[in-house]
């Protein structure tokens, strides 16, 4: 269950409660916490004063003050003139985190106006609700109960003294975003034998009949009948059923739809082509694209904007059964097109491949596709952007807009002949890999083969799919990428066809 989140239109004096976080800019103690400051004795002047605590990005200092909260938590925007979305999201993220990890059963969280920056009210409604549910997610499920457990995190109140009507609008919006993510990271954390193709399709059940959607899911029998051969060889050596799991959501009359396709490897060990065993229990992550169609989706069902949207995942484990897949197979894709397999490990182009062509039928006015697809997008990007590519440059140019909306970094990356050429077979249409140089880009030249009849935008998610360390807005994990990308997108198109 994603934290729930309000708006309340109080300001921060006089709010009686245990937690109290205030987003303030780098800088003097803003004038609107003047009545706070008098309220708790002159506590956060005195903070200012002795120099401890200056505003700065990510800074954050906790007082015990006197008055009616009881924790006052002031949180660091940075400098005015580069505050911005990312900067009052994190903010929030940071004070949701220490809240939950402080053991409080509840809280309070203000931006100070000053911090707003160039931000209107309704925006700054939308990242604070999306910075809370970010900050306030975690997850310990399979662990056993500690003996003597902290109250839970139950809720948070946003306060908004000024354009409280606004704040609620943006708030909703980033509230279903949020629950897009949290559920999205939910899936992301379970392990392989917990989160199969099946279970994916089960969620997918779910919100089908929570929210209304259509639905489809084909089963081995199904996707062999339906001639996707490339996600049928993946899924052959193991012993685990694959899926292809269909969602509709109608929201926008008659006009085409736009797809989303999420790449749902449960566990990717590389199959005959076997991974190397140091940090191999990450492909579990190998489902991340396929977490964020599923969020997306959340936030389609809470928020009904006016929009069609279809989600495509493909889904199956990656293993090296006595039945799989094996070097030099050449396998019928979907679409028609052979392919020769020089490496079970590039699978992900596979099925995202079946799920492409399938698309087609659709007549989707644009697809968009998430992939943890390559080793060599970290290589090219680290952990700080995903890589984007594609066959329409109006459609990137939107993606990236939407991306930077959503906070969620991406870098445009070329597909041209020359990678192309990289994936030339002798025996078949095309080879799953193109080796090492220019590993993403010769990923996304396979995968634009099977993008036909509709623009085309690839997000390469694996370096930004989930996060090796702890940061202070971010627990180590699951990050749930490309859902506020493709809200941020289909939310985009729905205000456009207003
Ligand atoms: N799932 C991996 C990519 C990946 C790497 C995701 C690191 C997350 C973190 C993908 O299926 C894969 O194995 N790709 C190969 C392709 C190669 C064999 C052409 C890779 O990148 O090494
Ligand atoms: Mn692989
Ligand atoms: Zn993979």
């Amino acid at each position: 269950m994603p934290l729930p989140t309000t708006v309340a239109a109080a300001g921060p004096a006089g709010h009686a409660t245990p937690w109290l976080a205030c987003a303030v800019p780098q800088g003097r103690l803003p004038p609107s916490l003047s009545a706070l400051d008098a309220q708790t004795g002159g506590a956060l002047t005195r903070l200012y004063e002795s120099g401890d605590f200056q505003g700065k990005k990510d800074e954050a200092s906790l007082l015990h003050p006197p008055g009616p909260a009881a924790r006052i938590l002031l949180v660091g925007l940075g400098k005015p003139e580069e505050g911005g979305r990312s900067q009052v999201r994190r903010a929030a993220a940071i004070a949701a985190r220490r809240a939950r990890t402080a053991g409080v059963g509840e809280g309070a969280f203000f931006l100070a106006p000053e911090g707003r920056g160039g931000l209107s009210w309704r925006e700054a409604g939308q990242v604070v609700a999306e910075g809370l549910a970010f900050g306030a997610w975690q997850y310990t499920e399979l662990k056993q109960p500690p003996e003597e457990p902290k109250p839970e995190l139950a809720r948070l109140m946003m306060l908004a003294p000024e354009e409280t009507a606004e704040v609620e609008r943006g708030h909703a919006v980033g509230a279903a975003i949020g629950a897009g993510q949290s559920l999205a990271r939910g899936l992301q954390v379970l392990p392989g034998n917990l989160c199969t193709p099946s279970f994916l399709a089960a969620r997918a059940e779910e919100l089908a009949s929570r929210y209304g959607f259509g639905l489809t899911v084909l089963d081995r029998a199904a996707i062999r009948r339906e001639g996707m051969g490339a996600l049928l060889a993946v899924a052959q050596g193991s012993a685990e059923e694959p899926r292809f799991i269909v969602l509709e959501y109608k929201g926008g009359g008659a006009a085409p739809p736009v797809a989303l396709v999420g790449k749902g490897i449960t566990f990717d060990t590389g199959g005959i082509s076997i991974k190397p065993a140091e940090r191999m229990e990450d492909m579990k992550y190998d489902m991340s694209g396929a977490a964020a169609v599923l969020g997306t989706f959340e936030m389609l069902g809470r928020l009904r904007p006016a929009v069609n949207v279809v989600g495509l995942v493909p889904s199956c484990e990656n293993m090296p059964g006595g039945t799989a897949l094996k070097p030099g197979d050449v396998i019928r894709t979907h679409q028609g097109k052979t392919v020769e397999i020089v490496n079970t490990d590039a699978e992900g182009r596979l099925i995202l491949a079946d799920a492409l062509s399938y698309a087609a039928r659709f007549k989707p006015v644009c697809a968009l596709d998430a992939a943890t697809l390559t080793g060599a997008i970290v290589v090219a990007l680290g952990h700080a952007a995903a890589g984007l590519m594609g066959t329409d440059a109006a459609l990137l140019d939107e993606v990236r807009r939407a991306a930077e909306r959503a906070g969620e970094k991406v870098w445009p990356l070329p597909l041209w002949d020359e990678y192309r050429d990289q994936i030339k077979s002798e025996i078949a249409d095309l080879k799953n890999s193109g080796g090492r140089p220019a590993g993403a880009l010769t990923a996304g030249c396979f995968l634009r083969e099977f993008a036909v009849g509709f623009p085309w935008a690839h997000l390469d998610i694996a370096g930004t799919a989930y996060s090796e360390r702890d940061d202070p807005s971010r627990a180590k994990g699951p990050v749930g990428m490309g859902v506020r990308i493709f809200a941020e997108f289909v939310l985009g198109r729905a205000a456009a066809q207003q």
